[in-house]
């Protein structure tokens, strides 16, 4: 049922917006007109209150805690999926068949290794770089590699660049880790599965043979899949901005990584690690609560913009933690404990429950990623690893459609009026 919602604006004539619809979630004011009627911008910095675009990819329900990837509830694909089958889905729309998954995954998997030139772009690059100053580079620097794929009107090159962002993401992502380490590069092995093989680009030596453990195997696929997609969040955003120019595939995902390298996105987990070593140990908790209650600093790993009750992901998360601290023997450690602690005196403290401050996906999966042996360090490359299909698929949906326009918010200028320039000896 169509519905239009009135604005009276002083001294003017009385506007009329249509109100759109979605399949799930709130209506939307459709204010595209509004300028040109009424002289006036809206305001809205942070887009609390604004859809930036259509999208038919992810849903939340941030007050009940729901995430759906084109429909499909987090809970039932991090249980029975891969993560593989997931960037399928996200990409395409629909579960892939059998035979689609195979050929899906086989291509991936044909198209892991790099042009091997790109390997010697990291020499330029000094040992102690952050490895999300490294992805932000090698992953723009694509671009200058893959020219074949660049041409954004051309639907056989889009593909191809997508399946290459995916293909090719965890390999440049354990090379900024071996890298970082003095290590040599491994070259992937397409026999193992997508998650597998990254586990044997990160941790395989040439000096010993390297089996990835299945149970540590699963939990970075699920970590894969829970950071996949996540509608219109900051670097996702960002990915669809850049790309709104026309900008190549790989200088967009460039700039998501970017947007995500900081602590109030994909840093968080990075976060969360270094603020257990700050407090220490368990008898320091109740000293750094109260520093956070004073708001001198926040909690890491809680809160989010838009799940004010349990963030679905962290539900998960927290299963797939206890799985590895018991496979890996590690529940008894000392920093395991004490996010455990500091997860008890959060959950049930009244400036958090008030708020509404549940931990979010990043509290649990800083302390998987950091039980399975990857580095702080390397937590936001992660992240980026596994969200480089929502990126992707994003861009791929808004390159198709053809009402697509470059962004261009507008602002609410309070700097000064006009005025004239003054010689510099006259100031
Ligand atoms: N610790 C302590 N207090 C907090 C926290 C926190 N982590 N998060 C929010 N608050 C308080 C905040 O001080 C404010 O209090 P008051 O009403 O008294 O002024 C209230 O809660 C609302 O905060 P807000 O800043 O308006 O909330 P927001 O929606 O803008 O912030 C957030 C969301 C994620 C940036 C924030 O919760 C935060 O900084 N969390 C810690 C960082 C973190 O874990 N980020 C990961 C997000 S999940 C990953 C992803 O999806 O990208």
């Amino acid at each position: 049922m169509s519905q239009n919602v009135t604005l009276n604006i002083q001294d003017k004539d009385a506007l009329e917006l249509p109100v759109l619809q979605g399949t799930l979630g709130p209506d939307v004011v459709d204010i595209r007109k509004f300028y040109a009627a009424t002289d006036m911008f809206t305001f809205d910095p942070g887009f609390t209150s604004t859809a930036s675009c259509e999208s038919k990819i992810t849903f939340i329900d941030g007050d009940k805690g729901q995430l759906y990837y084109r429909g499909y509830p987090i809970e039932q694909l991090a249980e029975e999926s891969d993560y593989l089958e997931t960037c399928y889905l996200l990409l395409y729309g629909e579960l892939p068949n059998a035979q689609e998954k195979k050929a899906f995954s086989g291509m991936i998997m044909r198209h892991t290794m790099v042009h091997e030139q790109l390997t010697w772009f990291f020499r330029g690059f000094r040992r102690d770089a952050h490895p999300m100053a490294m992805m932000v580079g090698v992953v723009g620097a694509l671009a200058a590699f893959y020219q074949d794929s660049l041409d954004i009107n051309d639907a056989d090159h889009r593909r191809v660049a997508e399946h290459r962002m995916i293909a090719k993401i965890p390999t440049i992502a354990a090379m900024c880790y071996r890298y970082s380490k003095g290590l040599p590069f491994n070259y992937p092995k397409n026999d193992l599965s997508y998650t597998a093989n990254f586990m044997h680009m990160m941790f395989a030596t040439p000096c010993a043979d390297y089996e990835p453990n299945p149970v540590l195997v699963r939990a970075l696929d699920r970590i894969f899949i829970l950071h996949a997609d996540h509608e219109q969040n900051a670097s996702t955003s960002t990915v669809r901005l850049a790309g709104s120019s026309g900008a190549n595939p790989f200088a967009c995902i460039s700039a998501g990584i970017a947007c995500l390298w900081g602590p109030a996105h994909g840093g968080a987990n990075e976060a969360v690690l270094k603020m257990l070593d700050e407090i220490g140990s368990v008898e320091n908790v109740a000293e750094f609560m109260q520093g956070v209650k004073e708001k001198r600093y926040r909690l890491m790993g809680f809160g989010h913009r838009v799940y004010k009750n349990m963030d679905p992901r962290a539900a998960i998360m927290k299963q797939t933690c206890d799985e590895v601290l018991a496979e890996l023997g590690l529940q008894d450690s000392p920093k395991f404990k004490l996010a455990m602690e500091l997860e008890k005196i959060a959950l049930n403290d009244p400036y958090f429950v008030e708020r509404k401050l549940y931990p979010n996906v990043d509290f649990y999966s800083g302390i998987v990623l950091s039980a399975l042996g990857i580095p702080v360090s390397m937590f936001t490359v992660i992240f980026a690893l596994a969200r480089t299909v929502g990126w992707i698929s994003h861009w791929h949906e808004m390159i198709a459609d053809p009402n697509q326009k470059i962004g261009r918010p507008r602002q609410l200028y309070t700097g000064e009026a006009r005025r004239d320039y003054v010689p510099v000896d006259k100031r």
